[in-house]
Formats: structure tokens, sequence, C-alpha cells
């Protein structure tokens, strides 16, 4: 039998533009699925927000997005909102929801040294949610929670263009960073989807060489897996979207183009909502 072919639409979600690092990876996976990015300008910064207040911001975007977008599948390309929403998000709409959750488990299992550190938003660290991942998958290892309370803006700063102050990121990225006599960290896992847009700083800046574990290509595999049964061919559409209804500035359509070359019409489709 000939499968027809089925174009998949894949509703891509965070607070801003950390999800484009997993949106990344999702284009690699499945060039052929049409994408919608959509950014809560309106929301962003989750991480010091209250856990009630992320979940209705998170609520009353998707009801929006959803009702328009009609997507096939939904990932929530931010651990600070995966943390707390998937369940909320399950029970009110049948369709696949991929969270993106802190990858504690891989980095204890890859560490030599059995001392790792999460590096996420205040929020993700004060979860159970991390917690318990913790619990369950670390109990091996020395696990350092560290909550960055400027990491994620100054990655929405650099991606629209801006210079950085690189002491005020080494500065983040410190406490990440701990020695007990011949043993020292050996991986750190970037539980902020917006941290890979500054993992090239971070490797420059980092006092010792270590693992940054980012888990958008598992992300990735896992919402290929989930829309299996659909697939096509050539390139999908792209569109992005903020919450405020905003439209990109130049310098950040010009990021966009320079961070995800796959999609040669990104900045048309950007420029024409
Ligand atoms: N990108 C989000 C995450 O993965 C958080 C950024 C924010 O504080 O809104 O946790």
């Amino acid at each position: 039998m000939i499968a027809v072919p089925i174009r998949a639409k894949i509703l891509v979600f965070d607070s801003g533009l950390g999800g484009l690092t997993v949106l990344r990876a999702l284009i690699k996976q499945r060039p052929d699925a049409d994408f919608v990015y959509a950014a809560d300008d309106l929301g962003f910064p989750y991480g010091p927000r209250p856990e009630d207040d992320v979940v209705a911001l998170v609520m009353n975007a998707m009801d929006t997005l959803i009702s328009a977008e009609k997507p096939d599948c939904v990932v929530i390309a931010c651990n600070t909102a995966s943390t707390l929403v998937l369940p909320h998000l399950r029970a009110k709409w049948p369709i696949p929801f991929v969270g993106t959750v802190p990858a504690i488990k891989p980095a204890a299992e890859f560490s030599a040294t059995r001392m790792i550190s999460i590096l996420a938003t205040p929020g993700t660290v004060s979860r159970d949610y991390t917690r318990d991942l913790v619990e369950k998958f670390a109990g091996h290892c020395d696990v350092t929670l560290v909550g960055a309370k400027k990491l994620a803006s100054l990655a929405e700063v650099f991606m629209h263009g801006e210079q950085l102050d690189e002491a005020e990121v080494a500065a983040e990225i410190a406490p990440c960073f701990v020695a007990d006599g011949e043993r020292r960290t050996d991986c750190v896992v970037l539980a902020c989807t917006h941290y890979p847009l500054l993992k090239e700083k971070f490797v420059r800046l980092a006092p010792w060489p270590v693992h940054w574990i980012d888990p958008a290509p598992a992300i990735a595999r896992r919402a290929d897996q989930v829309l299996r049964d659909r697939r096509s061919e050539g390139q999908g559409a792209f569109s992005f979207r903020y919450t405020s209804g905003a439209q990109p500035d130049e310098k950040l359509r010009a990021a966009l183009q320079k961070f995800l070359p796959a999609r040669a019409r990104a900045e048309e489709a950007i420029a024409r909502p």
C-alpha cells in the first residue's frame, strides 16, 4: 500500500526566543513539517513568576494559538513551563504535547566525576518536578542546582543583536563549577532553552571544560515519533508570532535568518505573517 503524504503542523512555544534552540533541532529532524513558532513576549520572563501565573499564561496563550493554528503536535520548548503545565494541557486538549524538562538522567549517566550542575531559571530549580528527577536519576551524583536570574534575558538581548557584558554571563554560570579535592563538575545541564543560544560564550568563559548537555535533539526525536504517521515531502512553511501581536524587528529577522539557515523562506514568511 502506498502511504498518502500528510503534512504535519508543529506549534513550538516558549516564553521568548529560547525555544528557537529546540525549533532548530525539530527542523533538522522534520524538514517536511510546517512550523509555527510562538513567543509569549507578554509573559516573558517566566523564570521569576509564581507557579499559578505561569500556568495561567500558558493556558491562555494556548487557547488562542490552538484554535488559530490547529496544530498536530505542540512542543512546549520551555523548561520553566513544562515542569508545571503539561498535565493541565493534556487534560484540556486531545493533541500530543511534547515537553522540555531538565536532562538530569543523561547527565547523571554520562558524568565520570559524578558531579553535575543544573543551570536553569529560578522557577525550574524550585520545582518539585526537578527535585524528583534529581532524586530518581542522580542519587549517585553530587548535584548543584543553579537558578540563574539574568541569563534568559541576556540571551534575548543577544538574539536582538545587542552586545553582552561577558562578565555578567561569567558570573551567572560561575556557581555551576564546583571542585572537591581531585573531583570537579564535568557536566552542566542546559535546563533552560534560552541557554544554548549563549553556549559559545559559556564554553569560552567556563573556568574549565565541561560537557554542556542540551536536550534539543532528544526532544526533536520525541516529536518525530509522535508524528510518525504524518510525513510529507519538500520543505514545510514557517511562521513566527508574538502573543502581543508585535512584529519581529529587523535585527530579530536577521538573527532568525542566520539561526535557521535551512529555512530559506523564513524571512519572507516572517515579513508577511
Ligand atoms: N526558555 C525558558 C525555559 O526553558 C525560560 C525563560 C524565562 O524565564 O521565561 O525555562
